[in-house]
């Protein structure tokens, strides 16, 4: 996989060459190219940005230095025989990014990124581009970064564990929290490793108990408690269809109900916690 990154702080980008991407890299699967963006800047202060249209606080960047960076980056690709690039852009205002997003992401032979400062790109560089690339404006979560630099590096880092033969154990990422097509989507509970004890606190002794059947169910418990706990959603939003009889057990302990007006029917439901307790 191809991946390009046009930045006005290209240093920004340095882990890219560490761990897991940085081995990547080194062995050939991932080939990546960050630019500066002040290089397609013609005057003395290597201008990138300039005042918004219609007022309002901060700067946009400009379309030129932009359109001239993309230009010369798709040209250089395609003449390397890279094919079918995308472009990824990461603002607060996009498509939030998932699990099933990367997986997407990771099946495309080449990525151009293009991480904004200020109050992001004039609009018309990203519609231009959008005549002839997929254009995926894309958020990693609901807060404000200055700069859209480390929303790149933890795209890259989600989409490069994905790539064949990139990760070790090939079916490591099957049973991530959020692989698609899990069975419903649960946070994956704690995890434990030697010594046994450690100041005083001991591992779960099923564990060590040799019973597959029990690890696995325990697991799932565990799951279950901490989805509850930290991403009710995600059970409210499970197909109820998803839960076994051991499944709803717990989540009857944890104070979930069927609920029989649900769509689909019998999805998941809980009081709100009395305030009192
Ligand atoms: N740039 C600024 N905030 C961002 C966010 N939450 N996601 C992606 N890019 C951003």
């Amino acid at each position: 996989m191809r991946l390009d990154v046009v930045t006005i702080f290209p240093e920004y980008l340095e882990p890219l060459n560490v761990s897991l991407v940085g081995k990547a890299r080194a062995r050939g699967q991932l080939d990546v190219h960050v630019h500066d963006l002040r290089s397609w800047t013609y005057d003395r202060h290597n201008t990138v940005d300039d005042t918004p249209y219609g007022g309002g606080p901060g700067m946009v960047m400009k379309t030129g230095p932009w359109g001239d960076a993309l230009d010369t980056v798709l040209a250089d690709g395609y003449e390397a025989g890279s094919r079918a690039p995308a472009l990824i852009v990461p603002t607060p205002s996009g498509r939030p990014f998932t699990q099933e997003l990367a997986v997407h992401l990771s099946e495309r032979p080449w990525l151009v990124f293009t991480p904004a400062r200020y109050e992001g790109i004039d609009r018309r560089v990203i519609d231009e581009y959008a005549t002839r690339m997929d254009v995926y404006e894309v958020s990693i979560g609901d807060y404000v970064l200055a700069g859209g630099e480390a929303a790149v590096l933890v795209v890259t880092e989600a989409v490069a564990r994905l790539l064949p033969g990139v990760l070790g154990n090939a079916e490591s990422h099957q049973d991530d929290s959020f692989a698609p097509g899990a069975m419903a989507h649960l946070l994956e509970g704690p995890v434990y490793t030697k010594p046994p004890h450690w100041r005083g606190r001991e591992i779960p002794d099923v564990l060590v108990s040799g019973h597959h059947g029990k690890i696995a169910r325990w697991r799932r418990d565990e799951a279950l408690k901490r989805t509850t706990a930290h991403r009710p959603d995600l059970i409210e939003g499970a197909d109820p269809e998803g839960f076994d009889k051991k499944d709803r057990e717990m989540l009857s302990i944890l104070g979930w109900e069927p609920d029989p007006a649900g769509e689909p029917y019998g999805r998941f439901w809980r009081k709100a916690p009395d305030v009192e307790e």
